[in-house]
């Protein structure tokens, strides 16, 4: 389960305080597919960041699967990022010069599994993406939407309880974006972790639990 309260997120740009998220209360429960809208600048982003560990909060409690994310030390929350989270981005971020097989593989042996264990998963979860006979491919030579399937398994390859992806089909056709959005219903439903999805595609409040609009930092009722 995931449970904000009352958390407040201010940018300081010079003299400016720009309130990204203000007083958010959410309660987000395990296993559930949540998707999130709203225009550019409501806050969706930051409040993904904040959920996963990567910025804290400026007011507010965060607690994640049992853990209050302000009481964890730097070295608990980097295993909190590793072991509890997984992220996919708009933009992918493959590694260029690895093959597929060892972008998806890498989060694994970073968690201390050995190499072989970790590109047999690796193998298991580009299956499940339906990328087996692309493994051996770098990046530049599959398409977007093969790249965001490779995100997809790098992400999940630790096992999160926690899925959080950030207009993962901004940078795809609606076609392929389609794809990608049934590809995460697929998986929530085979391995129930948590997902959570910023995103425009109207086809996903379809395949969502549940639909959250922010609105300048708030959500919307
Ligand atoms: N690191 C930062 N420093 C200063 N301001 C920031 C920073 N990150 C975000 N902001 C500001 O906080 C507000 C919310 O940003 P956020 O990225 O969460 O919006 P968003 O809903 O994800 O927008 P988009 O749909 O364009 O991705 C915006 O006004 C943005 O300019
Ligand atoms: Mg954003």
């Amino acid at each position: 389960m995931i449970v904000l309260r009352e958390v407040s997120k201010t940018y300081q740009r010079g003299a400016v305080a720009i309130h990204a998220l203000r007083g958010v209360n959410l309660v987000i429960e395990s296993g559930e597919f949540l998707a999130i809208t709203g225009k550019s600048g409501c806050g969706k982003s930051t409040l993904l960041h904040l959920i996963g560990g990567l910025e804290p909060p400026s007011a507010g409690q965060i607690v994640v699967a049992g853990r209050d994310l302000s009481r964890l030390s730097e070295v608990e929350l980097t295993l909190f990022r590793r072991d509890l989270v997984g992220v996919v981005f708009q933009t992918f971020n493959l590694l260029p010069l690895l093959t597929l097989e060892e972008n998806v593989a890498l989060p694994r042996v970073l968690q201390g599994a050995s190499f072989h264990q970790a590109r047999d998963e690796a193998r298991q979860w580009l299956a499940e993406v339906g990328l087996s006979d692309r493994r051996q491919h770098k990046p530049h030579q599959v398409s977007g939407g093969e790249m965001q399937r490779a995100a997809i398994a790098r992400a999940l390859i630790n096992r999160p309880a926690v899925i959080l992806a950030d207009e993962p089909t901004g940078n795809l056709d609606s076609g392929t974006g389609a794809g990608i959005l049934e590809l995460f219903a697929h998986l929530h439903q085979h391995h129930r972790h948590t997902v959570i999805i910023v995103t425009h595609a109207p086809e996903a409040a379809a395949h969502a639990g549940r639909v959250l609009r922010l609105h300048d930092g708030q959500i919307q009722p």
